[in-house]
């Protein structure tokens, strides 16, 4: 088939390059020109383990252009995979959306537009509306939400739990089924509006999960249990499973606290109070701050103190820096009076983070440091030569915000070690 993708972000980059895979002709097309003249250049420009060698591989069956009528050429389904940020209130900001609907061309064939941004509910009947009032009834909607997490998107899109096909007409919806052939997974097929809502129910499961997981840690810290052996005999119990359990320093990204805000958001619209997920942003929010508490408890005033943050991207695995909570944490440490120096493998920290000192390696952040906190479970900081790491530091104290390190191999090494729910000394 022929598919335009509009949007070359990273669902629609890791979209076109996984249709391209399948065997389609893909046209990805965005507004911003210098990103299409990177694609066109042979660069990627997002790091997405395994998309570059998907776009090189596919390149004959891939383009990318600025133009709406080059990329919708004899189209069968257009994909919308433009950004929903969130507007000052909370709701999803559908700016992207309804310029890409209105741009649609009036066309003599049956063309099939397909979500893939993660849109309020209702959103798919306000679409077909607004088509209908434009006498372009012969563009058929469908909701096919997408559940990749970044660092394994291209994976998680060719080998899904599930492919969700929320449409209007199902002879559309088959045409989205058909467009994923090739692909093992079982089908949902739904209204448009259940397709919706699947996929920002999805997201608030897995982020109760979290918020869940850290208020135990909290409260095992209180208590002397240790959360990682918690999470493990809980997470063996078959009904709850192990996945998003793990404690740390809360979720960030460009998805959850998003699409957490807007599901709130469009409860509070139709005059529903959403207890539960309010409750899971706000423990959310709690937790990237405990940290300032732990290393108070252990440095007094930070006023004048060295801290460095090991790790910024908000997961390993990726460069984004969207709601990571490296962010919210250099930020109070610097309200506190620290001084903040960081480290990431990926992330230039100098265009994300001001008054902080980047350094080119994990040691060179440490260097002199009163405390360092690791913020990203990247897999460098497994491997770092803690010993080395030790002697550079001025004051040997890590607060493991991912539970990453060996707390016995780390004491071995000197250090006074604290991580999220488990006893420390
Ligand atoms: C998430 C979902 O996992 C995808 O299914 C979904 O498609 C995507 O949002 C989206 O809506 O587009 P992503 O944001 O890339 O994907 O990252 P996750 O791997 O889900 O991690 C989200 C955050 O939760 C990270 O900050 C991670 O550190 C944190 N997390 C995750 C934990 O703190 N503990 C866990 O056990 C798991």
């Amino acid at each position: 088939m022929k598919v335009a993708v509009f949007g070359a972000g990273y669902v629609g980059l890791v979209t076109g390059a996984c249709l391209a895979e399948l065997g389609h002709d893909v046209a990805i097309r965005d507004v911003v020109s210098e990103k299409i003249d990177t694609l066109n250049a042979g660069e990627v420009p997002i790091h997405e383990a395994g998309l570059a060698d998907l776009l090189e591989r596919n390149r004959e069956r891939l383009s990318f252009t600025t133009e709406v009528d080059e990329a919708l050429e004899d189209a069968d389904v257009v994909y919308v995979a433009v950004g929903t940020p969130r507007t000052s209130s909370g709701d999803a900001d559908l700016t992207a959306v309804w310029t890409v609907v209105d741009e649609l061309p009036a066309l003599d064939r049956r063309i099939v537009l397909a979500m893939k941004s993660t849109v309020p509910v209702g959103t798919g009947t306000t679409v077909r509306h607004r088509l209908d009032e434009r006498g372009l009834e012969n563009v058929g909607y469908v909701s096919n939400p997408e559940f990749t997490a970044e660092g394994t998107a291209v994976s998680d899109f060719m080998h899904p739990d599930r492919i969700v096909i929320g449409a209007f007409e199902p002879a559309d919806g088959e045409v989205v089924e058909r467009l994923h052939e090739g692909i093992d997974a079982p089908v949902v097929h739904s209204d448009v509006a259940s397709a919706e809502m699947i996929k920002l129910a999805a997201n608030a499961a897995l982020m109760m999960r979290v918020s869940f997981i850290n208020e135990i840690a909290n409260v095992c810290e209180a208590t002397g249990a240790d959360v990682i052996k918690v999470a493990e005999g809980v997470g063996l119990d078959h009904r709850i499973g192990r996945h998003f359990l793990r404690a740390g320093l809360g979720y960030g990204g460009s998805c959850f606290p998003k699409d957490s805000l807007a599901l709130k958001q469009l409860a509070a619209n139709s005059g529903y109070h959403f207890q539960l997920l309010a409750a899971v942003i706000e423990v959310n929010e709690l937790q990237k701050r405990r940290v300032v508490n732990k290393l108070e408890r252990r440095l007094g005033s930070l006023r004048g103190k060295k801290i460095a943050l090991l790790g910024l991207a908000f997961k390993p695995g990726t460069d984004d820096m969207r709601e990571a909570p490296s962010l919210v944490l250099a930020g109070r440490l610097q309200a506190e009076g620290a001084e903040v120096s960081a480290w990431d493998p990926v992330v230039d920290g100098t265009t994300h983070l001001d008054g902080v000192h980047v350094a080119p390696s994990a040691l060179g952040a440490l260097e002199g440091a009163d405390a360092a906190v690791l913020v990203t479970e990247w897999p460098e900081l497994g491997e770092l030569d803690w010993e080395e790491a030790g002697r550079r530091m001025s004051n040997r104290l890590l607060v493991d915000g991912r539970n990453m390190l060996d707390p016995e191999t780390m004491r071995r090494h000197g250090f006074e070690y604290e991580g999220i729910g488990r006893a420390s000394e």
